[in-house]
């Protein structure tokens, strides 16, 4: 797991962070880039509580407001069996990964196992006009 540390460490740190005080389920999520950049982000609740925002979702904004279009790698982490993305982050993810994009889910020990795109959301819904570039 040692090239994966970076992620997992990214991912911890941040997971500290998550403002979840409704559900105390805090989530971190990191993500790279294919020229190895890494972002990172946790979940933040709210008192109306479909406003609250994911850890992959706060990764990607992050990601994208530093003009990255691509995430080659994600490591999810929460104290739980198996954290896997919801479904609504699976499509986020689907959106910018790259064809081989590999998620890796984690409990606070390590990483539990790692799933490609498609075997986290078979058939995805794609459009054409998706971009890579920075417009
Ligand atoms: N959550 C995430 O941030 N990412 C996941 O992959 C699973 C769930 C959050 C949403 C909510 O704030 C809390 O965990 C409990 O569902």
């Amino acid at each position: 797991m040692t090239d994966l540390n970076d992620l997992f460490e990214a991912a911890r740190t941040v997971r500290k962070r998550a403002y979840a005080p409704y559900s105390n389920f805090l989530v971190g999520a990191a993500l790279r880039t294919p020229d190895g950049s890494v972002f990172t982000g946790c979940n933040v609740e709210n008192a109306s509580y479909p406003v609250s925002v994911c850890a992959e979702g706060g990764a990607v904004s992050a990601m994208i407001s530093a003009g990255h279009r691509e995430i080659s790698e994600a490591l999810v982490i929460g104290d739980a069996a198996l954290c896997t993305p919801c479904g609504m982050c699976r499509q986020r993810l689907k959106e910018f990964g790259t064809d081989t994009l590999v998620v890796h889910v984690a409990d606070l020990e390590g990483i539990r196992r790692s799933f490609t795109m498609d075997e986290l959301l078979p058939a995805a819904f794609e459009l054409e006009e998706k971009r890579t570039g920075s417009r």
